[in-house]
C-alpha cells in the first residue's frame, strides 16, 4: 500500500531505524527494490528526480511505482518526489499521486545557486501548506550539501551548488535547523554533512574532519523530534568499482559513505538515507561484466537481469544495516 512519509519515518523513529531511500529511473531499479524489500519484510520509499522525470517521464514513474505497489500489496511504500525546485513542481507531483515531496529550498530555482535563509523558509512553507491540506508529507533541506575537502558539490548535471560553499553552508547549524523547523513545519529534515551527491564524494575513506557525523549529533540533540534525512548517501563499493575497471570501465579512485557512518547517524535521529549512485554502479559492473564474458548475447533481458540481481543485493544489505528488515 501506499503510504505517506511521515507514518513510515514516525514508525521509523519509534523502532530506532532508518530506510533507505533508493532513486528509480528504471524497471530494473524498482524489481530490485521490491524483490530486496520482500526478502527481507523492509517498507519502502522509492523516490523520483527530475532526471528520472526527464529520462523515464513522470506517468513512466509513477505507474512504475504503482505497479510494484499491486505487485507486493504487503509492502508499504513511499512515493516521494526528490529535490522540488520549486513549490510549482512540488504542486504538480502532489496531483500525480505522490505521498511524499522533497521542496529543496537550498538552492534556487535553478537546483544550482545556494539560496538565501528567507528564501528557504519561504518556498518551504508554502510547500508545506499545500502538501499537508493534501496528506501529502514534506522533506526540506537546510544547508548545502558539497565536500569539506574542495568545498564543491562535485555532481555536474544533476541537482548541485556550481562554486565554493562555505563552511558554514555546508555543514548545518542546529540553531538554524530549530528556526527552519518551528517556521516552516517540515515532516523530515535533509542536513548537510559533508556528503555531496554522486561518485565522487572523498579522495581518501573519511574520517571525522571531512565527514561530519559529529554534527549530525549536534543537530539532533537540539531537534530530537525531527526526522532526519541524510542525502549523497551511496557508499561507492570497492568491489563494483573493480568490477567495472576490470571489464573496460574507468573511474578513477574514489570513496563513499561508510555504512557504519550511518548506522551511527541513525543512532542519532536519520531516518532517511538517499542512495542512488551504489546501485547505477552496481548495475553498471553487473552489465560490463556480463557482456564481456558473453560477447555472443544481444538479448537485453540477460544483462539487465545481471543487473537486477547486482542491485537487489545492495539493496538487500541497507535493508539489513539500517534496521529497516523486518518493519514492513
Ligand atoms: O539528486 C540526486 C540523485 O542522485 C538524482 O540524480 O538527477 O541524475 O537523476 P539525477
Ligand atoms: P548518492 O549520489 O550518494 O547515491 O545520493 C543520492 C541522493 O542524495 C538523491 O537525492
Ligand atoms: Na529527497
Ligand atoms: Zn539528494
Amino acid at each position: 500500500a501506499l503510504i505517506s512519509m511521515r507514518q513510515l519515518l514516525d514508525h521509523a523513529a519509534e523502532y530506532g531505524y532508518g530506510v533507505p531511500a533508493f532513486n528509480v529511473n528504471n524497471q530494473e531499479q524498482m524489481r530490485a527494490i521490491m524483490e530486496a524489500a520482500d526478502k527481507t519484510n523492509s517498507p519502502v520509499i522509492v523516490q523520483g528526480s527530475a532526471g528520472a522525470r526527464a529520462y523515464a517521464g513522470a506517468p513512466f514513474i509513477r505507474h512504475m511505482i504503482l505497479a510494484a505497489v499491486e505487485e507486493w500489496p504487503h509492502i508499504p511504500v513511499v512515493m516521494h518526489q526528490d529535490h522540488g525546485t520549486s513549490p510549482g513542481i512540488c504542486q504538480r507531483s502532489i496531483q500525480l499521486g505522490f505521498s511524499s515531496v522533497m521542496m529543496d529550498g537550498s538552492l534556487l530555482e535553478d537546483g544550482k545557486t545556494p539560496s538565501s535563509y528567507e528564501y528557504n523558509v519561504d518556498v518551504t512553507r508554502r510547500t508545506v501548506d499545500m502538501a499537508h491540506a493534501c496528506g501529502v508529507s514534506v522533506e526540506g533541506e537546510l544547508g548545502v550539501l558539497g565536500s569539506l575537502e574542495t568545498g564543491e558539490a562535485g555532481e555536474e548535471d544533476g541537482i548541485g551548488a556550481v562554486g565554493k560553499l562555505s563552511l558554514d553552508q555546508l555543514l548545518t547549524d542546529p540553531e538554524e535547523a530549530a528556526d527552519f523547523v518551528s517556521k516552516t513545519g517540515v515532516d523530515a529534515l535533509a542536513i548537510a554533512c559533508g556528503t555531496s551527491h554522486g561518485a565522487y564524494k572523498f579522495t581518501r575513506p573519511p574520517t571525522g574532519d571531512i565527514l561530519a557525523i559529529n554534527r549530525i549529533k549536534d543537530i539532533h540533540s537540539r531537534i530530537p523530534n525531527t526526522h532526519l534525512v541524510m542525502h549523497g548517501s551511496s557508499s561507492v563499493p570497492q568491489d563494483w568499482l573493480a568490477v567495472i575497471n576490470e571489464h573496460g570501465g574507468q573511474i578513477p579512485e574514489t570513496y563513499g559513505v561508510p555504512v557504519e557512518q550511518i548506522i551511527e547517524g541513525i543512532k542519532h535521529g536519520v531516518r532517511k538515507v538517499n542512495i542512488d549512485t551504489d546501485l547505477r554502479l552496481a548495475s553498471t559492473g553487473a552489465i560490463r561484466r556480463h557482456l564481456a564474458e558473453n560477447p555472443a548475447n544481444f538479448d537485453p533481458r540477460k544483462y539487465l537481469a545481471e543487473a537486477t540481481k547486482a542491485m537487489t543485493a545492495i539493496c538487500v544489505d541497507r535493508y539489513e544495516a539500517f534496521g529497516t528488515a523486518g518493519n514492513a
